[in-house]
């Protein structure tokens, strides 16, 4: 149904892996009303204390488990997208630690959807207690490429930036000598990376930016 191509990035080095899917126009719209929806009827998780989204949308439900098997948007992105991709990721992670993947990993995922609007953004963060993060673009910001008076490499508004966990470190070849590492997306891509490194989405000015994210807490090896 849809076709894809993966990247690996592995900045700092930690495994950044991005996923743009084609043909996904419709779906992105579908997900786009949907989200539209539960955040009018549902409450917003941004006054809460401690959470990173300033001025977004949030809403406060786990989105992709919820409705899982209820809306076809979702049980789709789940299926198609998310599941595969996760395994992908999670394949090079347990091969880059224990170099044999585990096959059947269990782990507990929770999810939400925002809608970012000129100005709004993340404060840098983490996910904690979590192994993986991910973020499925269903809409982009426009003007992309919009911002004056920075280096070419930090340009592009409303991007993801991953922090460098070590910017101290003088081996270059980990990236010790990189603050910070930028990615923008397109619709219809996925970006799975580890849920520790410090991350935050960029602002922009114009358009809205529309994401369901998740993240997943490792419960071990299933058996069999
Ligand atoms: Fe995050």
């Amino acid at each position: 149904m849809f076709n894809s191509t993966t990247n690996y990035d592995f900045p700092f080095p930690v495994i950044v892996q991005r996923t743009v899917f084609s043909n996904t126009q419709s779906l992105n719209l579908e997900l786009g009303k949907f989200v539209e929806f539960i955040i009018k009827t549902k409450p917003d998780a941004t006054n809460q204390n401690y959470i990173a989204t300033e001025s977004a949308k949030q809403v406060d439900c786990n989105i992709l488990v919820d409705y899982y098997n209820k809306e076809k948007c979702i049980t789709t992105l789940m299926d198609k997208i998310i599941n595969p991709e996760v395994k992908k990721w999670t394949n090079k992670h347990f091969n880059s630690l224990l170099n044999r993947e585990i096959v059947n990993p269990l782990y507990h995922m929770t999810s939400w959807a925002t809608l970012y609007d000129p100005g709004s953004w993340q404060t840098p963060h983490i996910h904690r207690e979590k192994m993986f993060t991910g973020v499925y673009y269903f809409k982009m910001n426009d003007d992309t490429s919009n911002v004056d008076h920075q280096s070419p490499d930090v340009r592009s508004e409303g991007s993801l930036v991953i922090q460098n966990p070590h910017p101290q470190s003088c081996q270059p070849l980990l990236g010790g000598w990189q603050t910070h590492k930028e990615y923008l997306p397109v619709e219809g891509e996925l970006i799975i990376m580890p849920s520790w490194v410090s991350h935050f989405p960029k602002p922009f000015k114009k358009g809205t930016r529309g994401v369901i994210v998740f993240d997943g807490a490792f419960l071990g090896e299933q058996n069999g």
